[in-house]
Parts: structure tokens; sequence; C-alpha cells
């Protein structure tokens, strides 16, 4: 690939990888073969360790990124110049970008190629059409699969087995899918470690490693725990919805790219089944779920909240295909004080969801809903919008009977229309409550429960939504005109 940009004569590539080492390999081997005659040599940049080559070692006075762009200008013959980390030069000097575009011609025709590389996209405007845009992804099933002919090969003692059919091969390396060469080779390793032979067995010990990995990176999480649609009491629209969608989103690689489902955003009252509903889908469409914690991409932690949500996103899409869950969004696209920042993850957000691969699912839940920029709702590039509010007098009790259900309790025993006049405006968290501590005040009394303890424990609650109201009615009101409901519309 890099190659044929090469060929063509293009002096400018920016490669977006993670990988440094992967690319400094896959120039080498280029450089090999560009020219019929010698080899071209690869010359590397980086801010620590200035310009060097194999042959040549370091240049002094090279470290300044405006010296590494003079030597790559002055140099005579022919050669590769990989620039490590360059984007943040380029964004941060005029000057920087005025001398990097002037080396267009410079290097036009000499057989001079630079190559940026950088875990993100971050090419400035006035250089996009100078430069070739090249994405190396993580390596695919092919050569993730040559990677593990390699490892079983130089593992016996392990107890691998060699006869691996290419077929187990690439079952496995689609587990791996998403992770670096060494990731991949590090998660082998310690699967095997475990005593496990290679083949189909030793799948669940591969994915948790993938997991463990994935989680690492401190802003991603894999959640495990699934939950079923019918744990969902109430919000039939929305389900029903979902089912819908399943089918569309199964078929995806089948059909025109605007009807495949690309994801909702879910907002409203505080403990009604938002982070409940996100789950559910991932069971729904039988996929991994994954939570990108905002406040995480936030804290400054793992870098600048920019990169580090583009990191992100793109990480995902080496992991579709995957529903990815994105956990107070307005955290993320709301103006304050760095609005800056915040403005460009939202205009970069908004690209994402059109472009992004289609094996992602997106569900994006929102609590400060008020704080959503509304080009969020009109232009978010969602599929719908829709608005959980507290459940109806009917989806309350289908909630009473899934929480005592999950707890064992035969619901038919009672006759729980009585506790509709004493549930009027609650949550869903809320009845939950309720049936636990009725349940909790039945056993220490050892006996078994009734419904006489379930109304009582209602009778003394006070819901959120009463010493709220405010807020509540203020919540509904704006999502009213913005949002479908979850769920029938309440009957007033
Ligand atoms: N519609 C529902 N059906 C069944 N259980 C529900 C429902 N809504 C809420 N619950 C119960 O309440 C708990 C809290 O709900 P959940 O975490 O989904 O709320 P949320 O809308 O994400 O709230 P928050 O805004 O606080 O994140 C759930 O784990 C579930 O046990
Ligand atoms: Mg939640």
């Amino acid at each position: 690939m890099l190659r044929e940009v090469f060929e063509s004569g293009r002096p400018l590539t920016y490669v977006r990888s993670s990988e440094e080492q992967r690319v400094g390999s896959v120039l080498r081997e280029v450089g090999l073969r560009l020219l019929p005659s010698t080899p071209v040599p690869v010359w590397t940049w980086s801010l620590t360790e200035g310009m060097w080559s194999d042959d040549e070692g370091s240049i002094a006075g090279t470290h300044d990124p405006r010296a590494a762009l003079d030597f790559i200008a002055a140099h005579e013959q022919a050669g590769i110049f990989h620039l490590k980390d360059f984007h943040e030069p380029l964004r941060g000097s005029p000057e920087i970008r005025r001398r990097f575009r002037d080396l267009y011609e410079s290097c036009l025709d000499r057989q001079k190629f630079i190559v940026i590389s950088s875990p993100v996209r971050a090419i400035p405007e006035e250089l996009e059409r100078s430069i070739m845009f090249v994405d190396l992804r993580s390596p695919d099933r092919i050569e993730l699969a040559a990677l593990l002919r390699d490892e079983v090969q130089k593992l016996p003692a392990a107890g691998a087995r060699d006869d691996a059919s290419d077929e187990v091969l690439l079952q496995m390396a689609g587990a791996l899918s998403g992770l670096t060469l060494d990731e991949a080779r590090y998660a082998l390793r310690r699967a095997l470690a475990t005593g496990l032979r290679l083949g189909p067995e030793s799948m669940p010990a591969l994915l948790e490693e993938k997991r463990l990995l994935v989680n690492r990176s401190g802003f991603i999480e894999y959640i495990a725990d699934v939950t079923k649609l019918g744990e969902i009491g109430g919000l039939e629209y929305l389900k029903k919805w979902l089912l819908e969608r399943r089918k569309l989103f199964q078929m995806r690689e089948s059909l025109s790219n605007d009807i495949v489902p690309k994801g909702i955003l879910m907002m409203g009252i505080p403990g009604c089944g938002k982070s409940l509903s996100v789950k559910a889908i991932a069971s729904c469409f039988e996929l991994p779920l994954y939570r990108i914690d905002m406040i995480e991409i936030f804290s400054g932690r793992h870098g600048k909240p920019e990169g580090v949500f583009v990191q992100a996103c793109r990480m995902m899409e080496d992991l579709a295909p995957a529903v990815l869950w994105f956990d107070e969004i307005e955290m993320g696209v709301t103006a304050t004080e760095s609005s800056g920042e915040q403005g460009r993850i939202f205009a970069f957000f908004l690209t994402w969801m059109q472009e992004k691969t289609r094996g992602l699912f997106v569900a994006a839940t929102a609590n400060r809903i008020d704080l959503l920029p509304a080009e969020m709702i009109r232009k978010g590039r969602f599929d719908e919008v829709f608005f959980v509010d507290l459940p109806l007098d009917d989806e309350r009790i289908e909630i009473f009977k899934i929480h005592l259900l999950r707890r064992g309790v035969e619901a038919a025993r009672f006759n729980l229309d009585e506790l509709t006049q004493f549930t009027i405006g609650w949550s869903g968290a809320e009845i939950e409550q309720c049936v636990v501590s009725a349940m909790t005040k039945a056993r220490l009394e050892d006996r078994e429960l009734t419904a006489d303890d379930l109304i009582g424990v209602a009778a003394r609650l006070v819901p959120l939504s009463r010493t709220m109201r405010e807020q509540i009615d203020h919540i509904s009101r704006w999502a009213f005109e913005r949002a479908v409901r979850a769920s029938p519309r309440r009957v007033v």
C-alpha cells in the first residue's frame, strides 16, 4: 500500500497507526524494493532522538522539528524520512507548517519521501491537499493467523498443537482482531501459559485476555453483564424499534449505508432504565458491549481529551462488531471554559458517526440533556433520539414483576394492581429498591413476602420525582419537543 503511494510519486504521506515499530518495518521493507538498483535508506525522526538512520547513526542538532525539516530539504540522495508524531509540531507552529509545505517541491521527483506517523489523524487544513493519508489498521485476520502459526511453531512446549488447521487459526485470529501484533502475541502466550492447547478450547481465554487489554486503556471498559430485553419493564416502543433494527444491523454488509442502523441517543430521568436498555441492546444484537468513560477521557490522565477521544473511537472500530456505549455523552459535547477542545470533539464525533465502520452500533446516554447542543440531536447522526420517562401505571407493575421474579418470588401470588396508586411518579430504580426493602423486612421476620410488605414500604417512600419536581418537569418539557418517547405516550 505505502509502496504504491511512493510509486505514484507523492512525497508527503501521513500514516495513522499506534504501532510506530510496525510503520518503521513496513517502511524499511518498502525502501528495499522501491528502486530497482539500490535500497532507499530509511531515516527516522522523533522529538527525543532527533534524526537518525541505521547506516549513518544520529545527526547532531536535529532534535528541533525545524532543524529536521532543514535536514530533509538539504539532503541530496534518495531517502524515506519517517517523522514520528510530527502532527504536534505541525499543529503548534505556522512556521513549521509553511516549511513543511515547501518540502513538497523539494522532494518531488527526487525520490525523497516524508512519512508522518501518528496515532491520531490531525492534518492541518492547509496541508490536506498535498498530503496523502493512509490508515494503517490493526493487523487483519490473515496477518494475525500468520502470527499464530509462527507462535505455534515456536511453542511446542506450551502444549500447542502444531496441526491446528487454517480454519481454527483464522477463527482464533478473529478473536484477537483489534489488537496490535505485540498485544496479540502477549495475549496468546498468556492464554497458553494456563496449560491450554491452541484450538477452540483456548478461545475463551483469548477473549478474556483481549478484554483485559482493552480495559487497560483505562477509558474503554468491556461490560460483561447481560440484560435481556425481557428484563426491561415497559419502554415498548424502544423494544419494538430495537427488534426491527436488529435484522437490518445483521444484514448490514448487504445494505446501503443510509439504512444500516448507526446508533441511538437516549436521554431521560435518572433511574428509569437507560443503562439497562444499553445492556439489553448488546444482548439483543448479540454483540459485546464496550463503554467509553467520558469522565476518564476528560480527566487528563490519558493525555489531551481530544486525542484520547479520537483514539478511543479508532480502537473501537478495530473491535467491531460491537455496541459502543458513550455514557454521559454531554460531558464531551457541551461548551464550558475549554469549549475550543469540546467543540472539536463534537465536530469529530459528528463526522465519525457518519463514516465509522458499519459494525459499530452507538448507544449514547445523557442525563443533563439541557446541556446537549441542539445540533447533537438534529445532526447527531443518530437514527433515533429516545426519551426515557417515568414509567406509566402498567409499566410500573411490569417492573415490579420483573424484580420480584428476579429474586425468586412468584409475582402471580400478589395483586399488584393496588400498588399503582402508591407508586405514582416512581422510577424503575425506586421500584427495585422497594422490592428489596420489603423482602429484607420479610426475611428478618422469617416469613414469606406479602403484598402488604410492598405496600407498607411504598407508602413511606418519597420518590425523587416529587422532591425534584421542577427538574423533572423541566427535563420532560425539554425532551417533549426533541425526542421520541421510549414508551407509549402518557395519558393525561
Ligand atoms: N424499566 C425498567 N425495568 C426494569 N428495571 C428497571 C427499569 N428502570 C430501572 N430499573 C432498575 O433500576 C436500576 C437503575 O436503572 P438504570 O441504571 O438503567 O437507570 P439510568 O436511567 O441509567 O439512570 P442514571 O441516569 O442514574 O444512570 C436498574 O438496574 C434496574 O434494576
Ligand atoms: Mg445510567
